[in-house]
């Protein structure tokens, strides 16, 4: 792939977007590359966790590509819309947590992806903004819809009709990111989390994932009915048993096998 770097570390995949030139920008020949990478990601389970970042020091994703984009037709816009959701909602329901490590500007569709993440780490120099409608459209990779579920509604509005980027203090003061960190310090961060997280039994971290977007999307009897669903799996499988044994016999260094 030309656009997209996938590499492994341990149980953590890195998908790379690899447009540096461009800042990133989503073009088609991006978004396929994309696609392949999560593809492979998600047919790879021995992955328990993946980290999506932009290449170079400048850009996460500028956004979708605008010059590719200006002359589409309606049929067209919405058949490139409904691809780019296809691929973020891929994202978002694998099957491990994905962190995005923003690194610079995650504006439209760069902001769209970083929000289709469980979690976003900014380095100090992110920016994040949905400027759509400054250029006569609106956010067409799930931004009307991500946004306002991550922040308040009224802040995602005002973000979206102003069309006004904002900085990674003011993203971490809305609750849009979960910390931010020196750029120099962004990859580790990240690693350090998601081998955090791989240190867990994997099972259970895709069960809580499937159970917290589920519960997302329902009232609040059928959250909770989500939730005792996945629970009471996690008793059929090694990780549970190896996991409290561990507890109850004091053994400190655990490894789950999966
Ligand atoms: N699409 C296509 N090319 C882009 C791009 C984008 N979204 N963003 C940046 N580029 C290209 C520029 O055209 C430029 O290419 P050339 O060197 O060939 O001229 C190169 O990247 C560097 O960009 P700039 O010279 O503009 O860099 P800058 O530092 O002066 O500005 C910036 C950086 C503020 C991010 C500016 O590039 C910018 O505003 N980009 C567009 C951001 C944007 O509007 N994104 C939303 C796109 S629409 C969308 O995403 C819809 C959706 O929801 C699906």
């Amino acid at each position: 792939m030309e656009n997209v770097l996938l590499e492994k570390q341990g149980h953590v995949s890195i998908i790379t977007i690899n447009r540096e030139k461009a800042l990133n920008a989503l073009s088609t020949a991006v978004l396929n590359d994309l696609e392949e990478a999560v593809n492979t990601v998600e047919a790879d389970k021995d992955t328990y966790c993946v980290i999506i970042t932009g290449a170079g020091n400048k850009s996460f994703v500028a956004g979708a590509d605008i010059a590719e984009m200006k002359d589409k037709t309606v049929e067209e816009a919405a058949e490139y819309g409904a691809y780019g959701n296809k691929i973020f909602r891929q994202i978002e329901t694998l099957h491990c947590p994905v962190i995005a490590a923003v690194n610079g500007f995650a504006l439209g569709g760069g902001c769209e992806l970083s929000m289709a993440c469980d979690i976003r780490i900014a380095a100090e120099n992110a920016v994040f903004g949905q400027p759509e409608v400054g250029l006569g459209i609106t956010p067409g990779f799930g931004g009307t819809q991500r946004l306002a579920r991550l922040v308040p509604a009224g802040i995602a509005k005002e973000m979206i009709f102003t069309a006004r980027n904002i900085k990674a203090d003011k993203a971490l003061t809305i609750g849009l990111v979960n910390a931010v960190v020196p750029q120099e310090e962004l990859m580790a961060t990240a690693l350090k989390m998601a081998n955090g997280i791989c240190k867990n039994a994997p099972i259970a971290v895709a069960q809580a994932k499937k159970a917290i977007n589920a519960g997302l999307q329902t009232d609040m009897d059928s959250a909770i009915a989500i939730e005792v669903k996945d629970f009471s799996d996690c008793f059929a499988t090694e990780d549970q048993t190896y996991g409290m044994e561990c507890f109850v016999n004091k053994v400190k260094e655990k490894e789950f096998k999966n």
